[in-house]
């Protein structure tokens, strides 16, 4: 290893410039803020790394103040631009890393740094940039109703602590986007969302229909919680969200509005989620989507003799319950016309409640699905679960049709 050396400040920014030019900037980092600056809002460290954004390289600049960090994409001309107005300035420590090199550089007196080069550290970076990737809401464009509810700021910086809330808003509204062409095309689309709690992924629908997709929309965001409704509908209402309206009420029974087009239900609680399906099934929603949560009355309609090797595990009937119920929706969702997909919603990592059910109404029945559905009831050494008792009105009349009653 080379030893220290003195140089100027301009000579290691020549460095960059260089690793710049011929695409072998393979990260930056500056910290050590100046002792005794001026800038008491000097942030305690910026880490860049290589990104590729629509096809092009730039740099991805995360800037930690506090708990928080804030992201900036820059080109790698304002890269150059931001890391010579910050060394020597802010931050007496940078640290360059490079295919040949990596190198480390101090401040040691007024323009002047000892600068130390060793064997190179980082491996090529994966140029891939997850929240800039075609994301429908990218981080960079300011959102009003995402800086409302504290997902961004203003300016369009993604909260670090909230990065895996807009992960998830962007991940929904691709679900969404991709259901729209079975949407009626010329008219209003009704969208109920059922158990919206805080209503992010609710306002994120708004945004992409009205805003993105240029839609007339009438959104209705229905929870139990009154406090939680009531901020909802004042930050409709302050964002000027035309067609957005929250309501309190009960998921069963709820019946006020007329048939909707998209009915949602995002973590409704247990049996919840079931309310939500027979509900949308009843008004005939053209599509359903709806990520499950808690599912705990299969569990205790499980008998440990259909599968004692797996079910005598707590942990493990918990999981296999939790499956099954969502394998017995999407199964009964299609012997009621509905050609369904369970999908992972987002990864496991963000949370454990991760699948979807996405079904969209079938104008002709589907073949086989009925039996499918009892060979699974059977298999599971089961009579009936909760989705099935709300939609027994519903079932009667079709095996009518079908000529089995
Ligand atoms: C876990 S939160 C999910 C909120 C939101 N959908 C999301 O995914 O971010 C579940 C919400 O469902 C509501 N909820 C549960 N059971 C309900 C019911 N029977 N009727 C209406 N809302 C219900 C709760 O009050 C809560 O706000």
């Amino acid at each position: 290893m080379p030893a220290p050396r003195e140089c100027s400040l301009t000579e290691f920014l020549d460095l960059l410039r260089e690793s710049l030019a011929r695409d072998a900037c393979w990260g930056v980092v500056l910290s050590q803020p100046c002792r005794g600056g001026t800038f008491a809002d000097c942030p305690s460290k910026l880490t860049v790394r290589p990104i590729e954004l629509s096809g092009s390289r730039c740099f991805q600049l995360a800037e930690r103040r506090g708990k928080q960090e804030f992201h900036q994409n820059l080109a790698a001309d304002e890269l150059l631009i931001r890391i010579t107005s910050e060394f020597g300035e802010r931050f007496e420590q940078a640290d360059l890393f490079t295919p040949d090199a990596d190198y480390s550089a101090r401040v040691i007196r007024q323009g002047v740094a000892r600068v130390t080069c060793r064997k190179p550290s980082k491996s090529a970076p994966a140029l891939t940039h997850d929240r800039g990737k075609q994301y429908l809401i990218p981080e960079g464009r300011p959102c009003p109703f995402l800086a409302e509810i504290g997902v961004m700021t203003p300016s369009g910086q993604v909260k670090a602590a909230k990065q895996a809330k807009f992960r998830q808003v962007n991940r929904f509204l691709e679900f969404v986007d991709d259901v729209l062409p079975e949407l009626p095309p010329n008219r209003l689309i009704r969208v109920i969302d059922f158990g919206c709690g805080k209503s992010y992924l609710t306002f994120a629908m708004h945004y992409l229909l009205t805003k993105l997709r240029g839609r007339e929309v009438e959104i209705i965001g229905l929870d139990l919680k009154a406090e939680v409704v009531a901020d909802c509908q004042r930050i409709a209402e302050k964002l000027d969200c035309r067609g957005l309206r929250f309501e309190v009420g009960d998921i069963a029974g709820y019946a006020a509005v007329g048939p909707v087009d998209l009915s949602v239900s995002l973590h409704a609680c247990d049996t919840a989620t079931d309310a939500a399906l027979a509900q949308a099934v009843r008004w005939k929603a053209k599509v359903i989507l709806a990520v499950p949560c808690c599912q705990h009355e299969v569990f205790g309609l499980l008998t440990d003799d259909s599968l004692p090797g797996l079910l005598r595990h707590g942990i493990l009937k918990e999981r296999f319950a939790a499956l099954a119920t969502d394998a017995l929706r999407a199964a009964l969702l299609e012997a009621i016309s509905y050609r369904t997909q369970v999908v992972e919603f987002i990864d496991l990592e963000h949370t454990p409640k991760n699948l979807l059910l996405r079904a969209i109404r079938s104008d002709q029945p589907l073949a086989n699905v009925f039996e499918r559905y009892e060979q699974l009831k059977q298999q599971l050494g089961l009579r009936d679960f909760a989705l099935e008792r709300l939609l027994q009105t519903e079932l009667v009349a079709l095996a009518r049709n079908r000529g089995h009653v």
